[in-house]
C-alpha cells in the first residue's frame, strides 16, 4: 500500500497561500497538514481559524488539524467549523482524552491523538481502540525543518504491536523531520502516513518531492 502524504502547509509561503494550496490540490498529496500553535503547549504561535478558513476556500482534499495547543477541548467544534475532516490533540495536553476522543467523533471528524517523543505509545492503551489515527511526534512539536529522533521507528514498531493486539483501526501518521532519506524505513516499520514540511516546501520542485514520497518504497 502506498502512503498517504500530508505536506505540512506550516512550511509553505504565506505571503502566496492561495498558490501554495493550489499546488498542493495539483500533487499526489493526499491530505493538508495543519499545525495550530497556541504558543502555551508549544513554544511558539503559527495561525488560527482565518488562515484555517482562507486555505479552506481553495482546498478540497481533507484537512489534517494537528492542535498544540493547551484545553483543545474548548476549540474542537470551532475547528470543525473552520473545516478539519481529521482533528489531532496532544495526549499530554489533555486531562480527559478519553472525553476529548468523543467530543471530536461528535462532530463528525476524525479523531487523533499526537504523542511528544518522550511519550510512550503505551499511554493510549485504554483508547487506541476508538481512534481514527496516532501521531508519532519524530521531533518535538513547535517547529517546521528540525532534525528526525531516529527513536521514532522503534515507537512505530510498539504502536503497531499495540493497534493490532487492540484490533484498532488507527492510522500511524510520522511527523516531524520527514524525507526520502527516512521515508522507506518508517514505511516498512509501519507507518501509514507521512506528514513532510520543510522537504516538500523547500524543494526545487514540491510536486515532483510528493510525488516522489508517495512512491517511496516499503
Ligand atoms: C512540528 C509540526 C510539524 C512540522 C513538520 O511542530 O507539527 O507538522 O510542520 O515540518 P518538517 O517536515 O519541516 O519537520
Ligand atoms: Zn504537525
Amino acid at each position: 500500500m502506498r502512503p498517504l502524504i500530508a505536506p505540512s502547509v506550516l512550511a509553505s509561503d504565506f505571503a502566496n497561500l492561495q498558490s501554495e494550496v493550489e499546488m498542493l490540490e495539483k500533487s499526489q498529496a493526499d491530505w493538508l497538514h495543519i499545525d495550530i500553535m497556541d504558543g502555551r503547549f508549544v513554544p511558539n504561535i503559527s495561525f488560527g481559524f482565518p488562515v484555517m478558513e482562507a486555505i479552506k476556500r481553495y482546498a478540497t482534499k481533507p484537512m489534517d488539524v494537528h492542535l498544540m495547543i493547551v484545553e483543545p477541548e474548548l476549540y474542537i467544534e470551532r475547528f470543525r467549523t473552520a473545516g478539519a475532516d481529521i482533528i489531532s490533540v496532544h495526549v499530554e495536553a489533555c486531562n480527559h482524552l478519553h472525553r476529548t476522543i468523543q467530543q471530536i467523533k461528535a462532530t463528525g471528524a476524525k479523531a487523533g491523538v499526537a504523542v511528544n517523543p518522550h511519550t510512550p505509545v503505551l499511554l493510549l492503551e485504554d483508547v487506541i481502540a476508538d481512534l481514527d489515527m496516532v501521531c508519532l511526534m519524530s521531533v518535538n512539536p513547535g517547529f517546521g525543518g528540525q532534525k528526525f529522533i531516529e527513536n521514532t521507528y522503534r515507537k512505530i514498531e510498539s504502536l503497531k504491536n499495540l493497534i493490532i493486539s487492540r484490533n484498532s483501526q488507527a492510522l500511524i501518521e510520522v511527523d516531524g523531520g520527514v524525507n526520502e532519506q527516512n521515508a522507506p524505513l518508517l514505511l516498512d516499520k509501519g507507518a501509514d502516513v507521512l506528514v513532510a514540511g520543510s522537504f516538500v516546501f523547500s524543494s526545487a520542485d514540491p510536486i515532483q518531492t510528493i510525488a516522489d514520497l508517495k512512491n517511496s518504497s516499503k
